[in-house]
């Protein structure tokens, strides 16, 4: 008999990049009718076959499933052929990372991606943490982004900007970094995720449209910004973890000052995994300086993206006093 809940439960441990951990009465419910559900929800799905995830997770993840089944079940052929070619490929620094939005199949956004914490020079190549707390509250609060101009600070390889921009009502969101890599990960990640957008290229940004939507893609490095010039007036910057370097906050307040000047209604989110107290502190020190005041919002697991729930964490929403 198909197990739904059992494959679902599976299928999300893979995406998620989790260990395979089924319980013995787990596995003697792995029929081959299960097994090939889950190769079918898996690695049998045509987003999977074109976009891979991490060749040594997948074998791990494949090794230990074969391993707990072999004893229990007849295992699936297809698992030993999957397991064989991806162990034929070659490692690479990127991968995709598929991340279920709502634990729905058909609501998946894909990240080229990197394992490494910093790769050429920059942390931009990963999705953090902030990345997926930040896209998890603003899914739950829609409103807040319905019908506005965002703009991303520090955007990375994009999860955030992609998210907010397929899921909720925007108007338009250019997202921004500074490294070459970075931005070139960036527009595939959006060329992957919302096909149906049109691209027009100019000098300072990649414009993607559709219908009434636009996401740009522009460099924005904050220590070089003598003068700002954004192709639409911001009424929301967001921002997922770019606090963490003392060297960069003064460069990171001077771009929220000149944002602020353009419109000095602007509402800033910013997401931060807490690694260094003292860092994070002298943050929230200079925006007092700076005039700007903050509130820290409530930020729990919503459970639309999946994020460690055990981590220091802050949700800063800030506006300029005056
Ligand atoms: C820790 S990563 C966070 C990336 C992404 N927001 C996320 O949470 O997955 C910090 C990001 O800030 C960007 N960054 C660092 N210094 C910067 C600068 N001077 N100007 C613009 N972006 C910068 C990095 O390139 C990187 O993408």
């Amino acid at each position: 008999m198909v197990d739904h809940n059992l494959i679902k439960k599976l299928s999300l441990s893979f995406f998620k990049g989790l260990h395979c951990n089924l319980k013995p009465e787990e596995i003697k419910k792995m029929t081959w009718e299960n097994q090939d559900l889950f190769l079918k929800q898996t690695v049998k799905t045509a987003l999977f076959k074109k976009y891979p995830c991490h060749r040594d997770f997948c074998v791990r993840f494949f090794k230990m499933l074969i391993q707990s089944l072999e004893p229990e079940q007849e295992v699936h052929d297809d698992m030993y052929t999957f397991l064989c070619n991806i162990m034929k490929t070659s490692i690479n620094d990127f991968c995709y990372r598929h991340y279920v939005v709502g634990n729905d199949f058909n609501n998946i956004i894909t990240i080229k991606e990197t394992k490494n914490m910093v790769l050429n020079g920059t942390t931009g190549l990963k999705t953090w943490e902030a990345a997926l707390m930040l896209s998890d509250w603003a899914l739950c609060h829609k409103e807040t982004f319905s019908n506005k101009n965002v703009l991303e600070l520090g955007s990375g390889v994009g999860f955030t900007g992609i998210t907010v921009a397929k899921l909720c009502d925007i108007t338009s969101m250019i997202m921004t970094d500074c490294h070459s890599d970075v931005l070139n990960t960036m527009n595939n990640n959006i060329q992957v995720n919302l096909s149906d957008f049109c691209l027009k290229e100019n000098i300072k940004t990649n414009m993607y449209t559709n219908g009434g939507k636009s996401i740009g893609v522009m460099l924005l490095d904050w220590n070089d910004t003598e003068e700002l010039s954004l192709p639409y007036i911001p009424n929301i910057v967001i921002g997922a973890d770019i606090v963490y370097d003392p060297s960069i906050l003064q460069s990171l307040l001077n771009v929220l000052l000149m944002i602020h000047k353009i419109n000095n209604n602007v509402d800033i989110y910013i997401a931060s995994v807490i690694r260094n107290q003292d860092t994070f502190n002298e943050f929230l020190k200079e925006l007092e300086l700076k005039c700007f005041k903050h509130e820290e919002i409530n930020l729990s697991n919503n459970g639309l993206i999946d994020w460690d729930n055990s981590i220091n964490r802050c949700l800063l929403k800030i506006n300029k006093i005056s």
